[in-house]
């Protein structure tokens, strides 16, 4: 039998509650020990929904108590300190994305991970979709034979959350749409591919609507109701190169606000055969078969939750039965890349990536 692991969630906002969903489902192998949030209602309000006997204000309480691991749900300034200080405490941690503010704070939980000999797993949950799982098996199996490129669309039309609040305020938040949501793509893309050696990066960011704060026009917005005394300095779309040495690339465009249609997909172009992601439609090699151009169209079973996936994946992990999901070295990669990424823009030329 499986052995039951006490858990503690800290940030009981959008995530977290999404993340003790996930617990809950899985009574067998969970059961949600202890919640924190800065915000005492909201921790009072899901320990009532999930019969949680153990509640917290502060995070450093919470990890002096008995819980086995936890999932650090704050927003992104705080995923270092609270992913270090849980490390320490001898807690396993499923760290939601970003992984850190930038690649230097990942090494650094990097570094207690290892100190610590417990578990990281980076909450890269679009890994599992099962298209995506499918992918990365077809990549394996030589399916698609060489991959030599990806492209990564991510494009938002009006897609800004929380305008003026912490995901618009380059130093809470780290940045825009590229660490918000572009750590996803670039995580799954790369996790298809195999591909976790980027060595270079020419991109270019820009923020033409964010800045107009009262002239955004938008239809709604997620994480709002918009803060016009806030801050928005961050980027509102990027687009870019990427080298894996010689052997491949990756274009990207990822956005908040363009005035451009919703698109979204991850395009895996293969010597064999090419297959595109997330988009929404059935699943499709673009290949040939006898001697002919061919598509082959491939059934599989969605994913019904990916976060649950996620987190059973995670306990499993705990219990040494099986690898952290998304690795905190693949985590730290995907922070490197990003890094580069502003960096390029900033400087307007190509940047290498060591
Ligand atoms: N995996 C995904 O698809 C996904 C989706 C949404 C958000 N996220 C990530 O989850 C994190 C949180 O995002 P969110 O949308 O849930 O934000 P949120 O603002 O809804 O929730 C954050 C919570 O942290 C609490 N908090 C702040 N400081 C704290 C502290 N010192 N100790 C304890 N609690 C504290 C806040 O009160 C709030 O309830 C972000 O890093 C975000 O990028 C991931």
């Amino acid at each position: 039998m499986n052995q039951k692991l006490k858990i503690g969630i800290i940030g009981t906002g959008t995530i977290g509650r999404v993340h003790a969903d996930a617990y809950a489902a899985n009574p067998a192998e969970a059961q949600i020990e202890a919640l924190c949030d800065v915000r005492a209602e909201a921790v009072a309000a899901e320990a009532e929904k999930y019969k949680v006997p153990q509640q917290f204000t502060d995070y450093r309480q919470l990890l002096k108590s008995d819980v086995d691991a936890v999932s650090v749900c704050v927003g992104n300034a705080l995923h270092r300190d609270v992913a270090v200080a849980a490390l320490k405490a001898g807690k396993h941690v499923l760290l939601e994305k970003p992984m850190a503010m930038n690649s230097k704070e990942a090494a650094e939980i990097v570094a207690a991970m290892k100190k610590s000999g417990k578990v990281l797993q980076i909450g890269m949950v679009t890994r599992q979709h099962a298209e995506v799982q499918l992918a990365r098996k077809m990549v394996e199996e030589g399916v698609l034979g060489d991959v030599y490129h990806i492209r990564v669309v991510l494009l938002r039309r009006r897609g800004i959350p929380g305008m003026g609040g912490w995901f618009t305020t380059k130093s809470m938040s780290g940045g825009g749409p590229l660490i918000d949501v572009g750590v996803h793509y670039f995580d799954a893309a790369m996790f298809v591919a195999g591909l976790w050696n980027p060595t270079a990066v020419s991109s270019n960011t820009y923020a033409k609507f964010g800045p107009l704060m009262k002239k955004y026009r938008y239809v709604s917005m997620w994480a709002g109701p918009p803060n016009f005394k806030g801050v928005f300095d961050v980027e509102d779309y990027a687009t870019g190169y990427v080298r894996f040495g010689k052997a491949a690339s990756m274009s990207f465009e990822v956005s908040w606000a363009v005035n451009a249609e919703d698109e979204n997909y991850i395009e895996i172009l293969g010597s064999k055969a090419g297959v595109r992601l997330l988009d929404g439609k059935p699943l499709k090699l673009v290949t040939e078969y006898k001697e002919q151009v061919a598509d082959v169209m491939l059934q599989y079973q969605k994913t019904p939750n990916i976060f649950h996936v996620q987190a059973k994946k995670f306990l499993a992990a705990c219990r040494r039965e099986a690898p952290p999901a998304a690795t905190a070295e693949q985590g730290c990669t995907v922070m490197k890349l990003i890094d580069a990424i502003y960096e390029s823009g900033r400087k307007n030329s190509e940047v290498k990536i060591s």
